[in-house]
């Protein structure tokens, strides 16, 4: 092989240092805060979890729906974008090849946010009604909360992080008010990746959702402690499982040979009251060339989905768990399946005291437990409902675990390592998700 060129030795080192200044996109202030938050509300009419980002200059809290495996912030700019710091993306830059843009445009309408020449454009993917469109990539200034894991602090900036500018129509279907998703998803723009850039901490992030459509739970971006009221410290104690990636993408729309943004866990078997449900265990693992199979988490899906030869299994081993309880079934109340009467149902700590499920994971001592309180949906006074449904028989994904099972669990997102900790309900700790002290100590 012919020694390198003078030439090639320099276009390897320019290489270097736009390899060196990539993750520095996001410029922040100095301020260094060692963790972030972020409160989430869930919606009473969609079963939707909305936060608030503050954005554009002058600020303006714009409400976006929380899309755990979601690919980047989207947000509606035909409709009141107005800010004097926006920045349209230029095509083939740094921020451009970050958001793997393949696509290049102009606009012939005023200059506006959403329409610009020589801009890269990106889809952009209502994973609600799995609706996709394209638009511009862009920055602005974003501002977000810092804290100290107990309490939120001083206000931490970041001149530049990337989003993508909707059109209007494609925020139908999300809660009313919202104008755009929030993306946690495994990309390099979504929001925990930018945060951990941009301040340079730990690519780890937290969520924790309140089951009350009242008091809101919290998204923390950074490490713990994660400090809820009394003094429960819910990173202290988590049990951790491999997070995969899907090879094939799972958004709406995508580009060929993109893997999918969305979280996979490997669950291994389901457990009811102890006893192995039978399972066709092939839909369990990710097929890496179809990208079909498989367990991911959402926080899209209010429910938890099953492909139906799991959602028969499980059922049948659910109804039969509870009849040794003396637990009567009623008739289902749409859109479950499952219903049971409460009469002969005590409570617990965590809930209806009802059968447990356990989603078994790399081992039978690493399992995740569903108690009443996550499994068990209050349709009306003496009746509740198994917060399971029928995905049908073909479905892209397996297990699709929903809202409803992961509200006051604390999971723990380690991109870094690709891991998963998760605390099982946060109830049999006496303390909830939406106990998190919201009073600032700025
Ligand atoms: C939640 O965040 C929004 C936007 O930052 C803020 O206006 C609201 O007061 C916060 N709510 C609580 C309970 O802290
Ligand atoms: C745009 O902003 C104005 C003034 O703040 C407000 O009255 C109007 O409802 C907003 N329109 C939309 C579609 O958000
Ligand atoms: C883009 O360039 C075209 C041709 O030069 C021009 O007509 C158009 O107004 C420009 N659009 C914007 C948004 O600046
Ligand atoms: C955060 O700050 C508050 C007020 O200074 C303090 O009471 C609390 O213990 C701190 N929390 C942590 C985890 O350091
Ligand atoms: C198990 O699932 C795989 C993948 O969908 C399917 O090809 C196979 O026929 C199923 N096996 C049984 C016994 O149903
Ligand atoms: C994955 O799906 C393809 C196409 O349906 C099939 O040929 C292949 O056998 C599957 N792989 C596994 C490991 O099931
Ligand atoms: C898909 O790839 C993952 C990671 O390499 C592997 O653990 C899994 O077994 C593969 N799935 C199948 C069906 O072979
Ligand atoms: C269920 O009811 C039967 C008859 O009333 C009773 O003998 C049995 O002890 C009950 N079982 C449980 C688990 O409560
Ligand atoms: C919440 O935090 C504030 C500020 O540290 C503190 O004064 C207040 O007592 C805390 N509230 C509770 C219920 O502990």
């Amino acid at each position: 092989m012919a020694p390198p060129s003078p030439r090639s030795l320099l276009s390897s080192s320019l290489l270097l240092l736009l390899l060196v200044f990539l993750p520095n996109t996001a410029h922040s202030s100095s301020f260094r805060p060692k963790a972030l938050l972020l409160n989430v509300t869930k919606d009473a009419s969609t079963l939707q979890y909305l936060t608030h980002i503050n954005q554009r200059t002058p600020r303006v809290s714009v409400p976006v729906v929380v899309d755990l495996g979601g690919q980047d912030l989207w947000v509606d700019c035909s409709q009141n974008y107005t800010s004097s710091t926006y920045r349209p993306a230029r095509c083939h830059s740094s921020q451009c090849s970050l958001a793997k843009s393949s696509s290049c445009s102009d606009c012939y309408s005023a200059p506006k946010p959403g329409c610009n020449n020589n801009t890269c454009g990106v889809i952009i993917d209502n994973t609600v009604t799995r609706t996709a469109t394209t638009g511009d990539l862009g920055d602005d200034v974003v501002s977000i909360q810092s804290t100290n894991g107990s309490n939120p602090g001083r206000v931490a900036t970041v001149n530049h992080f990337l989003f993508a500018c909707a059109s209007t129509f494609i925020l139908e279907g999300l809660a009313n008010g919202a104008k755009g998703m929030a993306g946690l998803g495994r990309t390099r723009i979504s929001l925990p990746t930018q945060f951990a850039a941009a301040f340079s901490f730990h690519k780890i992030f937290a969520i924790c959702l309140s089951s009350s459509t009242t008091y809101p739970g919290v998204i923390f971006f950074g490490d713990g402690p994660y400090k809820f009221l009394l003094n429960v410290d819910a990173s202290a104690n988590l049990i951790y499982t491999k997070l995969y990636v899907n090879p094939v993408s799972t958004a709406s729309a995508y580009t060929a040979g993109h893997a999918s943004s969305e979280y996979f866990i490997g669950v291994t078997s389901i457990e009811i009251d102890d006893e192995a449900v039978s399972l066709n265990t092939s839909l369990l693992s990710i097929n890496n060339t179809t990208g079909y199979g498989g367990t991911k988490i959402s926080t899209v899906n209010p429910y938890t989905v099953m492909e139906t030869s799991i959602y028969k299994a499980v059922t049948e081993a659910y109804i039969e768990a509870a009849a040794a309880r003396n637990i009567t079934t009623v008739g289902a109340v749409s859109p479950f399946g499952v219903c049971f009467s409460t009469a002969n149902v005590g409570s617990t700590r965590v809930g209806y005291a009802v059968p447990t499920i356990d989603l078994v994971l790399e081992s039978e001592s690493v399992y995740w437990s569903i108690f009443g309180a996550n499994s068990m949906v209050q349709v009306s006074n003496d009746v509740i409902c198994l917060g399971f449904l029928d995905g049908g028989s073909e479905p892209r994904t397996s297990i699709v675990i929903g809202g409803y099972q992961l509200e006051n669990n604390l999971l723990q997102f380690d991109l870094a390592s690709s891991k998963l900790g998760f605390s099982s309900t946060l109830l049999g700790s006496q303390t909830t998700c939406a106990d998190f002290n919201f009073t600032s100590i700025a």
